[in-house]
């Protein structure tokens, strides 16, 4: 099946960031995952605004950015402005998701809204008619290299049954825990965009990494 990838950043060398983003254009990958955790809604902090301008110098490449931060209402002039082209950001992080999914809008960037592995999928099902991307979170967020979970499936084929049921045709991305045996699984139960870390930039061979992992998708 031909699907998106949207490489994570998190996972690459960013001593050497400009070479890394020339070989994923090098791959033929369209989409890059840029991972914003605050330390508060994840155990963990990775970069903000101020770097993705940075990145943004570099690369034509379409900026997925993926807030793992408390209230990030608060941060989307900042991440749109410096460069972002689709915003998510967690339904668990803020009581006002319409409004968020609003601003993001109105500052003509493409919105996403995002599940973790304990929220019940229906809670981002809600808002499938109001934002452009779904994403299922298939570990805990925070951390890459983690152990894809199990239960990722059924919520994973649930949003597809529910976005093909509503002739909707909102991006379904997965996240966390993706590689050449999982991704079969993901694919199969409906995923359109996979996001890979550690998967496309192990070993430093980003070029090889995402061509083995799109021969992998093509027999799905
Ligand atoms: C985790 C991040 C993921 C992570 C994926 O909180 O949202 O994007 O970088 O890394 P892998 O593919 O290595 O699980
Ligand atoms: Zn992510």
């Amino acid at each position: 099946m031909e699907y998106i990838l949207s490489p994570s950043l998190l996972a690459c060398d960013f001593s050497d960031i400009e070479q890394e983003l020339q070989q994923l254009k090098e791959a033929g990958v369209e989409w890059v995952h840029l991972d914003v955790m605050d330390g508060h809604f994840v155990e963990n902090i990775s970069f903000g605004a101020p770097v993705i301008r940075s990145i943004r110098k570099k690369t034509d490449l379409f900026f997925d950015v993926h807030l793992m931060v408390v209230e990030p209402g608060r941060f989307i002039k900042q991440f749109a402005e410096a460069g972002a082209n689709l915003i998510s950001f967690h339904v668990e992080a803020t009581d006002q998701v319409t409004e968020t999914i609003d601003k993001i809008h109105s500052f003509g960037c493409k919105a996403g809204v995002v599940c973790s592995p304990d929220t019940d999928v229906e809670e981002i099902l809600r808002y499938a008619d109001q934002v452009e991307l779904l994403l299922i979170m298939c570990v805990q967020p925070g951390f890459g290299a983690q152990t894809y979970l199990e239960q990722s499936t059924a919520k994973i084929a649930r949003a597809r049954q529910y976005l093909t049921a509503n002739g909707l045709s909102t991006y379904l991305e997965v996240d966390g825990g993706v590689n050449m045996s999982t991704l079969k699984t993901v694919l199969k139960a409906g995923a359109d965009v996979i996001v890979a870390g550690n998967a496309a930039f192990s070993g430093g061979n980003i070029v090889a990494n995402v061509e083995a992992l799109r021969k992998a998708g093509e027999k799905e």
